[in-house]
């Protein structure tokens, strides 16, 4: 039998003056402190609730759009776990044919038909701002699952999500994170930097000259007071690093495939090299990957990146509930 859950955070009636009703989230320049911690609670609570009774109605009667212009396995089925485990169902729309959004008017036009059968709007694209221009043109709230090379929001806060979980929330003052590998294309770690710089964190870079923690991620995030420094190599940033946040080379996203060929095998974590690292640290991963962190690495307790997919479900059922008015 679904219950209905007794909780601050999840209230029976649908609460149109709540803060996050109706909005979209496009980027992790929206959210303060004080959100995160909110959104941690919720997350917290949806938690509880599926190990408690697995589903429950709190989303009853509410449809997602699930629409992706790009492969996902991760996001794309935990935005649908997520929005079952809650009662609610989805129309999931995938592979669909990329159009430019700056050449025609079809990302728009899809996001206006979907909202006549949807109630929230999960958008995936290779292009960068095309969430922001469907957000533009929809009524409903649209969730940026992913714009190219630009944000992924979700994978930020489930991230956060995952550091305050695994480490504890009143360590992240003070912490040290190191990403490594592709910090040019990858997307989630544009939002990482961003969203970890509300916190008094400092940040490495490590990655092969070409790909780059770009300028502008870097200049939003030093303009906060957040200590940033690059470096080809990990050895001399290891020891000190309390989160490492391994990429995937971003092999799409290449203009020459030789470039890719040059850099695809630059980093490899394994047991080995884990020895300089901390025993109290996380290895965290966004995944897919491919070689970046070998498989003799995933039986050690601090590597991560599984149990990250876990509390994306969490984190995404507390961004569904809120945007639709019931968190
Ligand atoms: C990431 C993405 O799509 O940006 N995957 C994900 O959402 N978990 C990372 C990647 O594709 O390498």
């Amino acid at each position: 039998m679904p219950t209905e859950p007794q909780s601050p955070y999840l209230p029976f009636g649908e609460n149109k003056h709540a803060a996050w009703f109706g909005k979209d989230i496009i980027s992790v320049k929206q959210f303060n402190r004080a959100d995160l911690e909110y959104i941690f609670g919720v997350a917290h609570e949806m938690r509880g609730m599926v190990e408690r009774v697995g589903t429950f109605d709190l989303l009853k009667g509410k449809i997602l759009a699930n629409l992706f212009y790009e492969p996902s396995t991760r996001t794309s089925s935990s935005f649908t776990a997520a929005m079952e485990r809650l009662g609610g169902s989805v129309i999931p729309i995938n592979e669909v044919k990329y159009s430019s959004v700056t050449k025609g008017e079809s990302l728009s036009d899809t996001v206006r038909t979907l909202e006549c059968y949807a109630d929230v709007i999960v958008l995936r694209h290779p292009e960068t701002g095309s969430a922001a221009i469907a957000a533009k043109a929809a009524r409903k709230p649209v969730i940026n699952a992913g714009d190219g090379t630009g944000e992924h929001p979700t994978q930020a806060l489930l991230d956060t999500f995952t550091i305050f979980e695994e480490l504890g929330a009143g360590q992240v003052d003070g912490m040290t994170v190191t990403m490594l590998g592709d910090l040019k294309y990858g997307r989630t770690v544009h939002s990482l930097a961003r969203l970890l710089s509300l916190f008094k964190v400092r940040l490495n870079y490590v990655s092969p000259d070409i790909l780059k923690m770009p300028k502008e991620v870097m200049d939003e995030v030093g303009e906060k007071g957040i200590a940033q420094a690059e470096f080809s190599t990990l050895e001399k940033v290891l020891p000190e690093t309390d989160v490492l946040y391994v990429t995937r080379v971003q092999k799409e996203r290449f203009e020459d495939p030789a470039d890719y060929e040059k850099v695809k095998s630059a980093y490899v974590i394994d047991p080995a090299i884990m020895q300089a690292a901390k025993q109290d640290m996380i290895v965290m991963h966004p995944l897919p990957r491919v070689t970046e962190i070998s498989m003799d690495f995933d039986d050690d307790p601090r590597a991560a990146y599984f149990r990250q997919m876990e509390y994306g479900l969490y984190v995404r059922m507390a961004l569904l509930a809120m945007v639709l008015g019931k968190a």
